[in-house]
């Protein structure tokens, strides 16, 4: 980044902090016209000169739409459900990201990305496993939104029914099971019935992109993953397993099958510590998916009545 634009955002972030709240909901003057750049914008160029007061939500470059489209799905996939289908907050508690200064400044994903990887999980946002382009691409997408609220803070979308996710193909989706999942699972075994037990199609698609998430709020929602296991292999050779409770490169420590914790100092290979993380798999598999894949495996599971 060039120190100009360092300073530019160094310079924008002040501005943003001392702006009133006020101001974003009584109508600012219409500032001067500046020109935007195409979104196909030469990434190393240099950022237009902003004439006049910076106005959130207005002034931006329209974004790229099929990496706009791909954000907006994994948005509804990762996001939604604490931050809402509008953005304006959700059921499980994410605040309103319209109202969001972060959201507001952020410029390529700057902001919003180290946030997604988890920045805020001593404030209640779990980091979300998704890879780094795939998170500038919801930032795009949040990104987006913003530049098309008006002064009101409410995008175009609000109070509109989504649209079904119901819009990928089946026969395609049994295929892709087949290669990608059928090694673990099965359609007349574990997942039999699974449309049945989740009847609505946008949880269950959360419930299998996101069955290798781990977290408390989200385990309160459903079963969630099972836990990660460890076998601890001491230089007696005695062998200690249970489900993992902590590691770091100094300290393991694992949960016995009597719920009493032990915990072994590490030293490099000392003990030799094996985890085992039976969802590691789906955590993997979710750089790997495209907006097709997910929409046609869902299509496929929804008929597993
Ligand atoms: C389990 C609920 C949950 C999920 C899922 C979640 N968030 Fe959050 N998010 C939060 C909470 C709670 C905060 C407030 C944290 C704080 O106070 O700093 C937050 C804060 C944020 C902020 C900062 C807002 C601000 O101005 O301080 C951004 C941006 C954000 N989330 C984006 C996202 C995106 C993008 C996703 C999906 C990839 C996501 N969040 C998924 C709960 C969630
Ligand atoms: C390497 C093994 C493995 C692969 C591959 C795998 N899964 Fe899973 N999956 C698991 C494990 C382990 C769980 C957690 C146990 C559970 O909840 O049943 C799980 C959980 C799930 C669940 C949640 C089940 C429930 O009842 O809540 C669904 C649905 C699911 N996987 C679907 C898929 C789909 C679709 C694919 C392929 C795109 C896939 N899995 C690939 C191992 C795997």
């Amino acid at each position: 980044m060039s120190s100009r634009m360092n300073r530019c955002v160094a310079f924008c972030a002040v501005i943003l902090q001392a702006w009133p709240l006020a101001a974003f909901q009584a109508a600012p003057p219409t500032p001067p016209a500046v020109a935007t750049p195409p979104a196909t914008q030469d990434p190393n160029a240099r950022p237009p000169r902003r004439v006049g007061g910076f106005v959130p939500g207005q002034q931006r470059p329209p974004e790229d739409p099929v990496e706009t489209a791909h954000g907006k799905t994994l948005y509804d996939i990762n996001c939604r459900s604490c931050h809402g289908a509008d953005l304006r907050g959700g059921d499980m508690g994410g605040p309103n990201l319209l109202r969001s200064q972060v959201a507001l400044s952020d410029k390529k994903g700057e902001l919003i990305v180290p946030i997604i990887h988890g920045a805020r999980q001593a404030m209640g946002m779990p980091a979300i496993g998704i890879s780094t382009p795939d998170a500038e691409a919801v930032a795009m997408f949040v990104r987006s939104v913003m530049g098309t609220i008006g002064v009101q803070g409410m995008p175009p979308s609000a109070g509109r029914e989504p649209p079904s996710i119901l819009v990928g193909n089946a026969d395609e989706g049994k295929a892709y099971f087949a290669t990608k999942c059928a090694g673990c699972h099965s359609a007349t075994g574990d997942l039999a019935g699974i449309a049945s037990k989740i009847s609505d199609a946008r949880v269950l698609q959360t419930r299998w992109v996101g069955a290798g998430r781990r977290n408390e709020r989200r385990r309160s929602a459903g079963p969630g993953a099972p836990p990660p296991t460890a076998k601890i292999t001491l230089p007696s050779g005695e062998t200690v397993s249970g489900t993992l409770a902590h590691i770091d490169n100094f300290l393991v420590t694992i949960k016995l099958a009597d719920e009493s914790l032990r915990s072994f100092r590490r030293d490099g290979d000392n003990p030799k510590v094996e985890v085992n993380d039976p969802v590691e798999a789906h955590r993997n598999l979710l750089g790997q998916y495209t907006d097709k894949d997910i929409h046609d495996v869902t299509a496929y599971l929804v008929t597993l009545k």
